[in-house]
């Protein structure tokens, strides 16, 4: 074996990649400040998707790596069970303070995905605690992402991450999901038609017997399927829907959490409470890997029964509210407030969907969808060769020095929330000359 740089990329096994196509030809981040992210060859690359639609505070921010620097060398690590360090108090005490109506305990993970495995736990566990055991089934959304572990796969709808892993959990049903409703094409903001969409969890319901039901996961907003909204009154009909039938609604904030729409978060943004939320990326503007999960006081208190020397919830990480991660969301939450982040989407919004609607007559483009500092660009696929279109696109604009995300032939934007005006005309005027040159 040569020790060359073609074999010390042949190790790591890249999630989510085209691992052959990578390593013949690389694309490699060294530093990254503010807006820009700096490749291996000195070139800089605008970065249209905050990473992974996590570092909403924009990279290499002083404050963020002050107190990370700190916090390793005064505190390392303190044991997650049975013991406890301050930073981890004050930050669930200030992220139930941000979020919505009475979710006010908060559990700490280390991703979406164990965000979304805790969540699903506690739903059944609720319901075994109040006296409904019978309430075991999950919902999720055909098209749905909720992360890459079994209960997360399993409410999940996307084929491609289910169809290699066999028969998953047990119990789980999907209701439809809300992609290409016809005259919602181009629609500014939410689409106008298919709130009934969601009485499709009335025909799981005589269909199963919502008394078997313990809880439903959706994504407020659709990301990793490819952008997709939730027409008007959509939620709203789906919490009624959940109320009349006890079961639980479990929103997952994985990429609306902290600021992607205007608001703290969706269930702030769509005025509809969940009962729990799961949630992760922006909570530390990315830089430490960390999730928590929301409850509504009511399900944190029903666990609290029983002799006080007793665990109430048999789950937990050995990372679950680790000194780093505090420390970076903490410092990640003082400058959300301090620059107004988390609102800021809703001041630049509309620059934002007029600058992205701005490209429907570009090449291949066959509708655009924004909400907050979200868009995705669909793109009529290659006859035969889905994906690839969207592809090319992604290698080109990396070319031009823009960074975006596909996801089968939908291109999906999320900058930073610091992003300027100039360069949201920058990304636009980029990916008109990338969908120019595409065949
Ligand atoms: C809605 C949603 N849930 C869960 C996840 C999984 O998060 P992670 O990759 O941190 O496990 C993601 C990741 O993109 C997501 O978008």
């Amino acid at each position: 074996m040569d020790g060359g740089l073609r074999n010390s990329l042949e190790a790591y096994w890249m999630p989510f990649t085209a691992n052959r196509q990578f390593k013949a030809a690389p694309r490699l981040f060294v530093a990254a400040k503010d807006m820009h992210y700096t490749t291996a060859d000195g070139r800089q690359v605008l970065d249209g998707i905050a990473g992974l639609w996590c570092c909403n505070a924009g990279h290499g921010r002083q404050k963020i790596v002050d107190a990370v620097s700190r916090q390793v060398a005064e505190l390392d690590y303190s044991p997650a069970f049975q013991m406890g360090h301050p930073k981890a108090f004050e930050l669930a005490s200030r992220l139930a303070g941000l979020m919505a109506g009475d979710l006010d305990h908060v559990f700490f993970t280390n991703s979406g995905s164990e965000s979304v495995e805790t969540a699903l736990k506690i739903a059944l566990a609720y319901h075994r605690i109040r006296g409904e055991g019978h309430r075991t089934r999950l919902i999720g959304r055909e098209k749905g992402y909720h992360g890459v572990n079994f209960g997360g796969m399993s409410v999940g709808g996307i084929p491609a991450n289910r169809r290699m892993f066999g028969t998953l959990l047990a119990g789980v049903d999907h209701i439809r999901h809300t992609h290409n409703v016809p005259g919602n094409e181009f629609a500014r903001g939410l689409p106008p038609n298919g709130a009934e969409l969601a009485d499709d969890l009335e025909r799981l319901c005589a269909l199963h017997d919502p008394s078997t039901i313990a809880a439903v996961i959706v994504e407020p907003v659709a990301g990793s399927a490819g952008v997709i909204l939730p027409p008007k009154g959509y939620l709203e009909r789906l919490r009624a829907i959940c109320d009349r039938h006890g079961i639980l609604l479990i929103f997952d904030e994985v990429i609306t959490g902290f600021g992607r729409l205007g608001a703290p978060f969706a269930a702030n943004y769509f005025g509809v409470q969940p009962d729990i939320v799961t949630t992760a990326k922006g909570l530390t503007s990315g830089v430490v890997p960390m999730g928590a999960v929301f409850v509504r006081k009511e399900i944190h208190d029903a666990f609290m029964t029983g002799p006080e020397h007793l665990i109430e919830f048999f789950h937990g990480y050995t990372y679950s509210g680790h000194p780093l991660a505090c420390a970076a969301g903490l410092a990640a939450l003082d400058i959300y407030e301090e620059e107004e982040l988390l609102t800021r989407a809703s001041r630049i919004g509309a620059l934002w969907a007029d600058t992205m609607h701005g490209l429907r007559d570009a090449r291949h483009v066959i509708d655009i969808r924004t909400l907050g500092l979200i868009a995705a660009i669909e793109l009529e696929p290659i006859a035969g060769a889905p994906t690839k279109r969207a592809f090319t696109a992604f290698l080109k604009a990396y070319e031009k020095g823009l960074l975006i995300r596909t996801t089968g032939d939908i291109i999906a934007l999320s900058p930073p929330l610091i992003i300027s005006e100039e360069q949201i005309a920058t990304m636009a005027e980029t990916l008109r000359e990338v969908l120019g040159e595409l065949d």
